[in-house]
């Protein structure tokens, strides 16, 4: 990971460390964060990118699932994320219907991040390839996201896996995000063998989640990582139980109260 950083201590990675990962064939892995305290913690875990994902809407605003986060709820989490990080690359998400409507509207929506949170780059899903160009054109890298797109949920019928009929038009589609100038690309729940093939033929990264292993980068959802969310996809793996350890924190916090055994001697001033 060290390396992405290429030997420097006290900058941010950036997209050009990225594309030079993939021609090494290193592979580096990106986490969602929406606040400060898993900002810092990640950063100094040397994760070199973290994406201020839409996924906030049902790990930190309490939503049924992404499609209600607006702008103006991204924005301050963003911001959080930037001020609580010295290196990591930031990439918020840009929410459903923020920029959809024109390549004009995504570069508004983009220069809001840009400007209000400090965010250095902004993902997008679908094949928007104006827009794309648009952005970048403007100076703002941008990640593509195919796949599974959880904004089209209803349109899709479902997390469902994707690429089963329709692998030929993902490749095109992830070809013509390439083109249009976009940095990365995740790929969402497909099956391996296509997002083995796209990661192939692209010359910028690939990031996996439910798609396999030979994906240049690997992106989880940090509630997912440690063991917070109540029922995890399939897709995720948990490396600890931190909702186990918070509950019993809480539960014995709860208890030495009862007890009267905190605040004990050490927490106690004369
Ligand atoms: O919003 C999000 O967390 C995402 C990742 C799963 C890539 O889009």
């Amino acid at each position: 990971m060290e390396a992405l950083y290429g030997g420097a201590q006290h900058r941010r990675v950036t997209i050009v460390d990225l594309l030079a990962a993939k021609k090494r064939a290193e592979k580096w892995v990106m986490l969602t964060s929406y606040e400060q305290m898993t900002a810092e913690i990640f950063d100094e875990a040397g994760i070199p990118v973290l994406l201020v994902g839409d996924s906030a809407g049902n790990n930190f605003l309490g939503l049924e699932n992404t499609i209600p986060v607006t702008v103006d709820e991204l924005i301050p989490l963003t911001r959080a994320v930037v001020r609580a990080t010295k290196q990591a690359l930031v990439f918020a998400d840009l929410p459903f219907g923020s920029y959809e409507s024109s390549p004009e509207q995504a570069l508004a929506t983009s220069t809001r991040f840009f400007k209000e949170a400090g965010a250095m780059g902004v993902k997008l899903e679908g094949a928007h390839i104006e827009t794309i160009e648009k952005l970048t054109s403007s100076g703002i890298p941008v990640m593509g996201h195919l796949g599974l797109t959880p904004q089209a949920l209803h349109q899709l019928g479902g997390y469902r896996v994707q690429g089963r009929t329709d692998g030929d038009a993902i490749l095109e589609a992830a070809l013509a995000i390439e083109k249009a100038g976009a940095c990365a690309i995740v790929l969402e729940l497909m099956s391996a063998e296509l997002a083995r093939e796209i990661t192939s033929v692209l010359t910028i990264p690939t990031i996996g989640i439910g798609a396999g292993v030979n994906c240049d980068a690997q992106v989880l959802v940090w509630t997912d990582l440690m063991g917070i969310t109540k029922n995890p996809p399939k897709l995720a793996k948990a490396y600890r139980n931190l909702r186990g350890e918070m509950l019993a924190a809480a539960t014995e916090f709860s208890a030495d109260v009862k007890s009267g055994s905190f605040p004990g001697p050490q927490q106690t001033f004369n």
